[in-house]
């Protein structure tokens, strides 16, 4: 897949991407927003395995955020099983060095619309952490509804976190 943008391209990972992905995903400001499955500290053997595919438990539906040619950040889908089947939940993370120009409330909705219509999706949805209120203003302006707060819902970094939970539906 290839998805052009106005500032940067989401595409398939590429084995070459190994260098550029370790060095930002090596931090722990991203780590925190993130589940403890992504390690930190994230080496250049980390993203060899998950470039190869070999993560166990990663669903093959993750994408490369890439600008300029590199690799500074992952975008990707998570798929529900049995009844949720036709749900998703998708998670994102970029370089901290491009934190705050708008990037990834360009990159959502390109994302979000990709999947409704490559993917028989009646529901995606994200739950940040209760203290990353960036990644929750990029979902609400992504037009995603805040559905609620799951209560201590996340254990990160030692502490214990709500999850806000939004929503969109096809
Ligand atoms: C969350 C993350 C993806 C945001 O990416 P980004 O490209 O910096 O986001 P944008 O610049 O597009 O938008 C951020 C929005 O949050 C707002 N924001 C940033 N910090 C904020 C804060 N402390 N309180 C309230 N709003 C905040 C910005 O003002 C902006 O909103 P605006 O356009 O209305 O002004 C990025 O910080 C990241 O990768 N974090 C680590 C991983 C992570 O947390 N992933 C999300 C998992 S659910």
């Amino acid at each position: 897949m290839e998805l052009k943008l106005e500032r940067c391209t989401i595409r398939d990972y590429r084995l070459s991407d190994a260098e550029s992905l370790a060095s930002h995903a090596n931090n722990r400001r991203v780590w925190l927003g993130l589940r403890d499955a992504f390690p930190h500290p994230y080496t250049i053997e980390d993203a060899k395995r998950f470039l190869q595919g070999s993560v166990p438990g990663l669903p093959r539906l993750n994408f490369c955020i890439d600008i300029g040619g590199a690799a500074v950040g992952g975008i990707g889908l998570r798929p529900g099983e049995d009844v949720h089947r036709h749900t998703a939940e998708f998670g994102y993370w970029l370089a901290e060095n491009f934190w705050g120009q708008g990037i990834m409330s360009e990159i959502v909705p390109a994302f979000i619309d990709y999947c409704f219509k490559e993917f028989s999706l009646n529901r995606i949805f994200a739950m940040p952490h209760s203290n990353n209120p960036a990644s929750a203003r990029v979902l609400e302006k992504a037009g995603f509804v805040f559905e609620g707060r799951l209560r201590k819902n996340v254990v990160k970094d030692g502490k214990i976190l709500d999850s806000l939970l939004y929503a969109k539906t096809m």
